[in-house]
């Protein structure tokens, strides 16, 4: 099996690291007649991006449930952006730089005279960007944006500590740990792979682990080319556990926790409950002593187990043709301009 980009992740986050300007604070933008200062006072962050670029802020949000993260975290997937901010900071997140929702939501950042940073291989988000004097923040290329994670989420987390929201300096290199581990369990997670041949896996994660259970979605979506479905606890435990008493064909049970999380006994008794219907779930545990290190090893190991089934299932990994049919077919209609 080829493991593409991953044998790369722990090289990639130590490298991106280094990717992000030491004065970033210092900057000061004029636009359209507007002061932005990046040394003010900030009371929220927003993450605004798509699909794999998208998902560094739900692992952003994952971890401050553990984290002491001093101000809100918005995670915004649209093309525009929640009213009623009042002093936040915008992170524009593209991998190719051309996606055109999170585009448009750093155009609207500006023109509301908010702080925004770029995070992006280059694409029409720097060329904009830089072109008004606002931060981009360049990282390497990777085959795919899902296969280049640690350099979009490490000089992320690396930014919200120079704004002061989080203090990450002793947890980064046990993300590090964490993907390193998973590097070393691909014979496992072939066997997860091997359990979900012709299955709808059903996800349960607890809401401090949506981000690894959106990941895991995305990656079966994006590499099996699988459908599937997350359930979060404890809401998916007042709705989507109703449905166990039919024994839908084909649906796989996956649950998804880290030993340390404070919704472990939810899980628990949910998976009971479950075990009680006759329903058999697999469980992963998410290895790690430290929130960045569980956070890491899964989406790291749950995305190897997607290379894994769709080589199983003799899918071409890489490519996501319908995704790129839709931004061709959005940009046709020009109903989205930037
Ligand atoms: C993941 C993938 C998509 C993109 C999404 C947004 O590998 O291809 O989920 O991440 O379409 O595009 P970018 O990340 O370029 O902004």
């Amino acid at each position: 099996m080829n493991l593409l980009d991953y044998p790369r992740w722990p090289l990639l986050a130590r490298e991106s690291i280094l990717n992000v300007p030491i004065d970033i604070r210092s900057t000061r933008v004029n636009v359209e007649g507007k002061v932005i200062d990046y040394g003010s006072d900030i009371d929220s962050v927003v993450i605004t991006g798509m699909g794999g670029s998208g998902v560094v802020g739900d692992i952003v949000n994952d971890l401050c449930w553990f984290w002491d993260c001093r101000v809100p975290i918005i995670v915004s997937k649209n093309m525009r952006l929640p009213r009623r901010l009042s002093r936040p900071l915008v992170l524009a997140i593209s991998y190719s730089g051309n996606t055109v929702e999170t585009i448009m939501s750093a155009e609207e950042a500006l023109s509301r005279g908010y702080p925004v940073i770029g995070i992006t291989t280059g694409g029409k988000l720097s060329a904009i960007l830089s072109s008004k004097g606002v931060p981009v923040i360049l990282i390497p290329k990777a085959s795919a944006p899902r296969y280049g994670l640690p350099s979009l989420l490490y000089p992320t987390l690396i930014v919200l500590e120079r704004f002061g929201v989080v203090s990450v300096t002793n947890e980064l290199e046990r993300g590090i740990v964490g993907m390193e581990k998973a590097l070393r369990a691909v014979d496992e997670a072939s066997k997860l792979a091997k359990e979900l041949v012709n299955s709808i896996p059903v996800i349960w994660v607890p809401e401090s682990r949506r981000g690894v259970g959106i990941r895991f979605k995305n990656d079966l979506n994006e590499n099996a080319k699988y459908f599937s479905i997350v359930s979060v606890i404890p809401e998916g435990a007042h709705n989507d556990i109703a449905a166990i008493t039919t024994s839908q064909a084909g649906l796989r049970h996956v649950v998804i926790s880290g030993s340390n999380d404070f919704e472990s006994k939810y899980l628990d008794a949910v998976v009971d409950v479950i075990s009680s219907f006759g329903v058999k779930p697999l469980i992963v545990r998410l290895d790690g002593s430290t929130p960045l290190e569980s956070e890491m090893y899964g989406v790291t190991f749950l995305g190897i187990a997607t290379l894994a089934l769709a080589h199983l299932l003799n899918v071409e990994p890489v490519s996501t043709l319908p995704i790129n049919k839709l931004k061709e077919e959005l940009d046709r209609r020009g109903l989205f301009t930037v």
